[in-house]
């Protein structure tokens, strides 16, 4: 459409990307050569037999649990900490092409130490492409640990721990802190946002943002749960918000920022179409959201194709999409000059 190359020059900030999800097929099959891990035969997954094979895979999900399940078989071949750094470039990368200029990125380290692959290996790989970001693309950036939600409460627990344990969470004179915020997610009915009120009150304490990811499958009780218990500051996703005129009239007054995933919504028939992503309600509602790509290697694109296919469906004002753009620079976890900077 004609506002292509303005949604295209619009500097973003990214809010929901989960940097395990941008573990291509390609990539997958070149990291698991490198590494000798063997992957699983045509017999028992026939998906993997080739890059193309797997890559057609990823064009249907029944569902979150059944992308989920591809997107932790992949990321076996994940194994050394230049794997991560690997991955997480590729990610800035790319995200530098469709116009990022700010990224809070989500991880998921029991993914990862629960096959062995220590904590600090991880960290390590991510924060040296995201220092690689800053100077080489001019890409800020911040780094959120996630909580699997399906694993015991205890693994959080233990992985909080480690975290705390490192001196991840520490503000170094005057450094950024290693890990900036925690998240939850995974499965997510069943799994409620409750189970994990300690380790966000020991986050809370240390001064750590908060943002859960809920309202993607889950009723708007995952939603409210995750604010009254967790004291989250956004939500991921958010999108059956609409089902609770009460609620929606609360974050507006408490101004949370939804980070909306359209075309993951789509591919996780959460939606049928874009056009049931309730995006213009939450614009003449006044729901301040950001847009963000979530798992770009599975879900069809990045930031750009979710920013377009919002206006292919929507057909937004120049002025809407500056709102926006706004609102999406103010819900950033950054300081009042880089905000500047982004304006
Ligand atoms: N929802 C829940 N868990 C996830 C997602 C998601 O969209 N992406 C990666 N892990
Ligand atoms: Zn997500």
């Amino acid at each position: 459409s004609s506002l292509h190359s303005f949604l295209a020059d619009l500097p973003k900030c990214e809010h929901h990307l989960h940097l395990e999800g941008c573990l291509s097929a390609d990539l997958l099959f070149k990291l698991a050569a490198k590494n000798n891990i063997a992957l699983p035969s045509p017999e028992e997954n026939p998906a993997y037999a080739s890059p193309t094979t797997l890559a057609k895979r990823y064009e249907h999900f029944d569902n979150l649990e059944d992308f989920l399940q591809c997107y932790y078989r992949a990321m076996r071949v994940l194994t050394n900490e230049s794997d991560f750094e690997m991955l997480a470039w590729e990610y800035f990368t790319t995200a530098a092409a469709d116009g990022v200029k700010h990224a809070e990125v989500f991880f998921d380290p029991q993914s990862h130490t629960d096959r062995g692959i220590g904590f600090e290996v991880v960290v390590r790989g991510f924060n040296a492409a995201r220092e690689r970001a800053e100077k080489e693309l001019g890409i800020t950036s911040c780094l959120i640990m996630c909580f699997l939600r399906h694993l015991p409460v205890s693994s959080a627990a233990g992985t909080m721990q480690t975290a705390v344990a490192g001196g991840y969470f520490d503000e170094k004179d005057g450094q950024q802190r290693a890990i900036a915020g925690l998240g939850l997610d995974s499965s997510e009915v069943g799994f409620r946002p409750e189970l994990f009120e300690e380790m966000y009150r020991e986050g809370e304490k240390r001064g750590l943002r908060r943002t859960a990811h809920g309202g993607e499958e889950g009723d708007p009780s995952y939603i409210s749960g995750a604010l009254d218990t967790l004291h989250v500051e956004r939500i991921d996703h958010g999108i059956r918000l609409t089902e609770d005129a009460d609620l929606l009239r609360r974050v507006v007054k408490e101004e949370i920022l939804l980070t909306v995933c359209p075309l993951s919504n789509l591919c996780l028939q959460a939606v049928k179409e874009i056009s049931q992503v309730p995006i213009r309600k939450f614009l003449d509602a006044g729901v301040k959201f950001s847009i963000n790509s979530d798992d770009p290697a599975y879900f069809r694109g990045y930031i750009l194709n979710n920013y377009c296919a919002v206006q292919e469906a929507f057909d937004l004002s120049m002025e809407e999409w500056r709102t926006i753009a706004e609102n999406s620079i103010q819900g950033s976890w950054i300081g009042e000059e880089r905000k500047f900077e982004l304006r």
